[in-house]
């Protein structure tokens, strides 16, 4: 029982930590010179989000990008050799997630 309390209190106060929210850039469709070419919006995080800036290279070039919060981030992932998606989160300052 004291234990649960303790694991309880463990978490809690590990959740605390990410509860101050940070303003992110979101908008779901970024051209390539770096316009947001959709409704340009703002997020807040919540709990464990960060902002993240997502870019979509087709065959080495930039394609596309987007901007949000989230909460799951993958550095790098590769679709196929055609497609790349480049991935970066942060949570240092508030909008720094900028294409
Ligand atoms: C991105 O969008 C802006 C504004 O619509 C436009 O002027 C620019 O040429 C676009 N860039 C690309 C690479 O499509």
């Amino acid at each position: 029982m004291v234990q649960r309390l303790l694991l309880l209190l463990l978490v809690l106060s590990s959740q605390l930590g990410f509860l101050h929210a940070l303003p992110c850039f979101q908008c779901s469709r970024v051209n390539a010179s770096g316009v947001c070419v959709t409704k340009e919006g703002v997020c807040e995080t919540r709990g464990s989000q960060r902002c993240f800036l997502r870019k979509v290279y087709e065959d080495g070039t930039l394609s596309y990008g987007y901007q949000g919060c989230s909460s799951v981030c993958y550095p790098l992932a590769l679709f196929n050799p055609a497609v790349t998606l480049e991935e970066k989160c942060c949570d240092d300052s508030p909008f720094c997630n900028k294409f």
